[in-house]
């Protein structure tokens, strides 16, 4: 049995959604919980060569017998909801909490101007001004919505129970780290907290349930929207390095620095890590794309590996290779 929290240690995309899909088949998980803010979060999963842009449902629906739940701490758009229910086939193992908040159109349109949308750069997606209705004890649940109902389930009980049956158990957090509300570039932040801890909240499960916080680095750093980041390159020579991405729910180019060992140290220390992974060393280590195993990685590669490992003084258990669910080398004992 193990309970396991997936979640980022920079500013969000750095690859929560391949990590869980790969620990998902790998750990034969039963039940995977999304946690996190809501639709302003993309995971990108690769599966059998088609690519999958997910904002609601856990990446882990790559592992048909997992159930995809969804935890009331989460903000709820239907229309992406049901959509991606649809794009991944998996009608009867999707659930929804009663409790989760409702995103409409009001919010959306709220968070497309003024401030929002001109200083601190969100999504757009609704999130910020849900949260802010959600605090107000105005905003519209789950429960209320028809469209839903096929979905609602108590998923803190699910979890529990599932735990107390001695299954395996993923939380998949969103966002990262330093768009916590709480811990990060405030006011260039998101509208809650997203660590570990309150991933745990979102889904209902108490501290003492967590067996592993996996904190998820990227070979190099990147940072969506305003706010600050530390050793920024020049979007020329963030394309010439092949770092200058395509952000997965806006379109917007990501801006772009060298890993950041000091964000990191700090991350491991706000979410408690007990393991990192990091993802896309191929783009950095070109000669390390698709490697399996540690002994195959490139000595520059490992010479990076051990560097992070000692600044950070937690294990690098995982390393992604690629976007394919098993581009990764995977060394924890199990
Ligand atoms: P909001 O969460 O849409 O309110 O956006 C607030 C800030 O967080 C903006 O800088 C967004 O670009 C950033 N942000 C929100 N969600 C994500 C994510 O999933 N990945 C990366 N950046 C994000
Ligand atoms: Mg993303």
């Amino acid at each position: 049995m193990s309970c396991t929290v997936v979640v980022c240690g920079f500013f969000g995309d750095t690859g929560k959604g391949k990590i869980i899909s790969y620990l998902a088949p790998r750990d034969k998980v039963a039940v995977t919980v999304r946690a996190g803010v809501g639709p302003n979060a993309g995971h990108t999963v690769v599966h059998e060569g088609r690519e999958y842009k997910l904002r609601m449902l856990p990446s882990a629906f790559v592992y048909d017998r997992c159930r995809l739940l969804i935890g009331p701490g989460v903000l709820i758009n239907p229309q992406i909801l049901v959509r991606e229910v649809q794009l991944t086939n998996s009608q009867n193992r999707v659930g929804v909490d009663p409790q989760c908040a409702i995103i409409e159109s009001k919010h959306i349109q709220v968070d497309r101007k003024g401030e929002l949308a001109e200083k601190i750069k969100t999504t757009g997606t609704g999130t910020g001004p849900c949260n802010a209705e959600r605090a107000l004890r105005t905003v519209k649940l789950a429960r209320d919505m028809p469209d839903l109902k096929n979905y609602l389930t108590d998923v803190p009980q699910e979890v529990n129970e599932a735990l107390n049956d001695r299954k395996n158990v993923l939380i998949e957090g969103t966002q990262g780290t330093y768009l916590s509300l709480y811990h990060g570039t405030y006011p260039y932040c998101t509208s809650k907290d997203v660590t570990a801890s309150a991933a745990c909240s979102d889904v209902g499960i108490g501290p003492t349930r967590v067996n592993d916080v996996v904190l998820v680095f990227k070979t190099y750093t990147t940072r969506v929207g305003g706010g600050p980041l530390p050793n920024e390159l020049s979007q020329e020579e963030a394309e010439k390095r092949g770092w200058a991405e395509v952000a997965t729910v806006t379109g917007r180019i990501r801006r772009a620095a060298p890993f950041n060992y000091d964000l990191a140290k700090r991350a491991v220390m706000l979410n408690g890590a007990t393991q990192a992974a990091v993802t896309k060393i191929d783009i950095v280590y070109p000669e390390c794309k698709g490697v399996q195993s540690y002994e195959e990685l490139s000595q520059q590669a490992k010479t990076f590996i051990k560097k992070i490992e000692k600044e950070i003084k937690v294990p690098v258990t995982l390393i992604g290779t690629g976007p394919g669910t098993w581009e990764i080398v995977d060394r924890r004992n199990v």
